[in-house]
Parts: structure tokens; sequence; C-alpha cells
């Protein structure tokens, strides 16, 4: 297992430069936890791929929350083409999940602007854009967070992987392939895959990283796992919260068109 860990590692740096933190933070707070960006490319990027790479996320930023907190979108044509997705933590706020959709493609602009594909994940939301198609495709690339001397009581942990091993098989059959649950009010799970991958997909995803991350999370208290279709998080108190707004449809017919206006707003204002 460990040797599968190290091998999927290197080879997304092989081609990509892989950032993540090596702090763990405790509170749940929106902190950007990784990104991935392609070698920089000078040669072909032109003021048309600029141009609909700057559409393309303009459109993310403003339909991600009316889509439940996931949409995907492609603008442009032939070589010029650009891919992209954005998903949210199901069980952030519609304005929380606006901001970090922001943030992120700050980031993407900033670090990555000479970049072809590119992943940043936050906590609250994960951005991708590249110029080949990757929608419904799944890929278990994964990096996994965690204080490596922060163990959890030996007598917790076999039940601790139970309990994640559980969410991680029921994450995929919930409506939106999200899920939280909670163990004896003491440990806190939670899962969640991108949409546009199927069920079988979402939990072929989510048992990968587990056995490839078991190793490295499985006697720890707090840890978190980000992939490209997947991911999973597991904490000693209750970090997320009860209320899915982004997930319920009550939200999208009292208050959807406000939000709509306001993040629209928000994406023209980033590009001023
Ligand atoms: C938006 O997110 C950033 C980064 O997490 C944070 O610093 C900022 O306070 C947030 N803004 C709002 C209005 O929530
Ligand atoms: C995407 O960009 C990469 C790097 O610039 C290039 O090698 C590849 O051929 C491009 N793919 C498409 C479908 O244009
Ligand atoms: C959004 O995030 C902030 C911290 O950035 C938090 O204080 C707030 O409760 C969250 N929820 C809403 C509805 O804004
Ligand atoms: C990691 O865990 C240890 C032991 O619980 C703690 O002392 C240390 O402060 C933690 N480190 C970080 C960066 O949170
Ligand atoms: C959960 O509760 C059961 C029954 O009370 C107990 O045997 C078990 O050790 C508890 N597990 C954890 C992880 O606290
Ligand atoms: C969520 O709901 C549970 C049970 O209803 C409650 O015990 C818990 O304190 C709530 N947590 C938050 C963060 O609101």
């Amino acid at each position: 297992m460990e040797t599968l860990y190290y091998v999927i590692v290197l080879c997304v740096i092989s081609f990509v430069v892989l950032v993540l933190p090596n702090d763990f933070s405790i509170a749940d707070t929106d902190l950007q936890r990784g990104s991935e960006c392609s070698q920089a490319d000078y040669s072909v990027k032109g003021e048309e791929s600029e141009r609909n790479l700057q559409s393309l996320l303009d459109s993310l930023a403003s339909n991600v929350v009316d889509h439940h907190g996931f949409y995907q979108a492609s603008v442009g044509k032939k070589s010029n083409k650009v891919y992209g997705a954005v998903l949210c933590r199901g069980d952030v706020s519609a304005k929380n999940c606006s901001n970090c959709t922001l943030e992120s493609i700050k980031v993407a602009t900033r670090d990555c602007s000479k970049s072809r594909d590119v992943a940043i994940w936050f906590t609250w939301c994960f951005l991708r854009y590249s110029n080949e198609s990757f929608f419904g495709v799944m890929e278990s690339t994964a990096a996994a967070i965690t204080n490596d001397t922060d163990f959890d009581e030996s007598y917790v942990v076999p039940e601790g992987l139970e309990f994640m091993i559980g969410i991680a098989g029921s994450a995929p059959e919930q409506p939106y392939m999200f899920q939280t649950s909670v163990l004896n009010s003491s440990r806190y799970g939670m899962a969640q895959c991108t949409r546009d991958i199927s069920r079988v997909d979402c939990r072929a995803c989510l048992d990968s990283q587990f056995s490839i991350f078991r190793n490295v999370i499985g006697n720890k208290r707090r840890w978190e796992i980000y992939g490209h279709n997947c991911f999973m998080w597991y904490n000693d108190y209750q970090f997320y919260s009860n209320v899915t707004t982004l997930l319920s449809d009550a939200r999208k017919t009292s208050c959807g068109g406000i939000f709509e206006i306001v993040v629209t707003i928000a994406a023209f204002l980033l590009v001023l």
C-alpha cells in the first residue's frame, strides 16, 4: 500500500507542480489545501483561449450555487476549447460556496496563469479546468493531509476505520453523493464525489483513496483526503454544518435569483 501511495504521488509530481501545506488546521476554516498547475505552456496560449478561460471561470462562478454546488461547462472550439468544473462541499452555505469559488479562481489566475491543466483545492470547494475534457472520467489522483504525530486513541482506530469505510459505501448512494455521519458523538466523517462521475465510480474512487492512504491516515485523529473526483474528511468534532442550504431545493425557489445576481456582480468585479 505504501508503495502505491508513493507511485501515485510521484506521477502527479512528474507532470504538475503539486503544492500541499503540511500543517493541519483544527478549525473548519476555508483554507487553500493544495494546487496542481500543469507545466507552464507559453507556446500555444493565445488571446482566444485566454478569453475562453475567462468566460468559463465567470460561468462557473455564477452558476455553481444554483446547481447545488456543482457545475461544469466548456467554452470555445477545437484547440482553444477549455473545460471546467467546480464543486462545493455539500454542507457549506451558498454565500461561502460562492466566495470559495471566487477565491479558488483568484488563486488559479495568480499561481497557474500559464498552465492549461489546473486544479485548486480549498477546504470548501474544488476548482478544476483543462484544455482536455475530463468530464465523467474518474481519476484516483489524490493527496492526504494529516498531522503525523496526532494519533487517535488505539481503541478508536479500528472503529474509526470501519466507520469511514461505511461512509465510503453509502455516500455514493446519496442524491448528491455527499454524506456526513457521526460515530458515538465522538468522531465525525464526511465524504463527497464530483457529480459528473457515476455512483459506481464514486464508490471506486473513495475505496481507492481509502486503501491508498490507509497506512497514512489509519491511526490519526483527524485527516482529510482531496482528490480529482472524491474527498473524505475525518475529525473528532463536528466540523460540518447541519444545514445544507446548497443541496436543498427550498433555497433555489426562495432566494436563487438574488444569489445569482450577487454572484454575477461579484464575478464581474473580479474581472475588473
Ligand atoms: C472569502 O474567502 C476567503 C478565503 O477563504 C476569506 O479570507 C474571506 O474572508 C471570505 N470572504 C467572505 C465574505 O466570506
Ligand atoms: C492541451 O495542452 C497540452 C499542453 O499544452 C498539449 O500537449 C495538448 O495537446 C493539448 N490538448 C488538446 C486537446 O488540445
Ligand atoms: C461562512 O463562512 C464564515 C467564515 O468564513 C462563517 O463564519 C459563516 O458562518 C459561514 N456561513 C455563512 C452562512 O455565511
Ligand atoms: C500535531 O499534533 C501534535 C500532537 O497532538 C501537536 O502537539 C502539534 O501541535 C500538531 N501540529 C500542528 C501543526 O497542528
Ligand atoms: C462507542 O460506543 C460503544 C458502546 O457504548 C463502545 O463499546 C465503543 O468503544 C465506543 N467507540 C468509540 C470510538 O468511542
Ligand atoms: C447539529 O445537530 C446535532 C443534532 O441535532 C447537534 O447535536 C449539533 O450540536 C448540531 N451541530 C451544529 C454545528 O449545529
